[in-house]
């Protein structure tokens, strides 16, 4: 099998990539490299199953030849950042939709099946149902919540106009080694700067789900490989939530500090569009087989071991 991954020298794409390239697909990656680094995949250097594109996925043409004789596109190219967003208003609208766009349009072109799309939780804005189902009718709370339900609108579309197949996963925090985003990154690299005090945003109470990214890899490919609808949606998290102040815990513990004062920005959100309680209902993933390995809390220690040995030896 050829699969094509967009983003896929980024955190999730180049996770996505190892799976792929084990199992015995030839890969080819497309990535710009805003956020993802050619590092993330340089333990396949010689590897005649990979090929990388360094390209944009807003180029039509570069896409168009990037997707052509493939069997499946692994689409996580994105703009995957709330709160940049919240300066440029585009960013979302033109790496997400339109870049979505030129993919679907390359697949119809080239006569492309499967797209298989990285969704997000975000697009549920602040939901009033918890755990959250699939089929709930979100309000939309962030530009990029709601550029990727346009997304998932645009491709369950474009399964009309020929013959695609469409998987869309709406995924809580992914959190991992190569995971230089996020609460886990930022704590570490605060409390190396200032050991003995700690800048929360918000009030450290958000309740999210943390997944390991080998959980998150395994639940796209379950579903994938076992859902066969022309349009598959699923949410993939862990069934437990935990908070900003849990991940501040096992950090601090991991670093061995003591007596960390912490301060709080204040508000139940730590910026406009962060939705303070994240829990999906992912009974509809689990019933093809899949559940995750990792518990929260374990899937936030291997984070945090990696991101301290990464910041401290940089
Ligand atoms: N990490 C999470 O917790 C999480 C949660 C929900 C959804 N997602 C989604 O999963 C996907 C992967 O996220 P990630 O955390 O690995 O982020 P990431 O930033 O590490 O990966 C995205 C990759 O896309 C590339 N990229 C961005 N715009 C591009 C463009 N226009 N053309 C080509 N390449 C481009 C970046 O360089 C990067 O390598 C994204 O679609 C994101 O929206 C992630």
């Amino acid at each position: 099998m050829k699969a094509l991954v967009t983003g896929g020298a980024g955190f999730i794409g180049s996770h996505l990539v190892d799976k792929l390239l084990a199992d015995g697909f030839h890969v080819t990656v497309i990535d710009n490299l805003s956020e993802g680094r050619i590092d993330n995949l340089k333990h396949h250097q010689g590897n005649s199953n990979l090929t990388y594109i360094r390209g944009d996925i807003r180029d039509a043409a570069t896409i168009s030849d990037a997707v052509k004789g493939n069997d499946v596109v692994f689409h996580l190219a994105a703009h995957a950042n709330i709160r940049t967003s919240l300066v440029n208003h585009r960013a979302d609208l033109e790496h997400n939709l339109v870049g979505t766009l030129n993919i679907l349009e390359a697949m119809l072109h080239h006569g492309v099946r499967d797209l298989v799309f990285a969704s997000t939780s975000a697009l549920y804005g602040e939901a009033s149902i918890e755990p959250t189902p699939e089929s709930y009718a979100p309000v939309q709370t962030s530009l990029y919540g709601a550029s990727k339900l346009a997304c998932e609108a645009y491709a369950e579309a474009y399964t009309q106009l020929g013959d695609v197949r469409f998987w869309a996963y709406r995924f809580s925090n992914v959190v991992g080694e190569r995971c230089r985003r996020g609460v886990i990154w930022d704590f570490v690299t605060k409390l190396r700067d200032n050991p003995k005090e700690l800048e929360i945003l918000g009030d450290g109470n958000q309740s999210k789900e943390y997944i390991y990214v080998a959980d998150c890899i395994e639940g796209i490919l379950t579903g994938y490989r076992n859902a066969a609808d022309r349009v598959n949606i699923f949410n993939l998290a862990v069934e437990e939530n935990r908070t900003p102040n849990d991940v501040a815990d096992i950090i601090i513990r991991e670093m061995g500090l003591t007596d960390v004062k912490r301060r709080y920005t204040g508000g139940r959100r730590g910026w406009i569009g962060d939705n303070p309680i994240v829990h999906l209902d992912i009974s509809k993933l689990k019933s093809l087989g899949w559940k995750p390995k990792f518990s929260a809390d374990e899937a936030i220690k291997r984070t945090a071991v990696w991101a301290i040995k990464e910041q401290t030896s940089s």
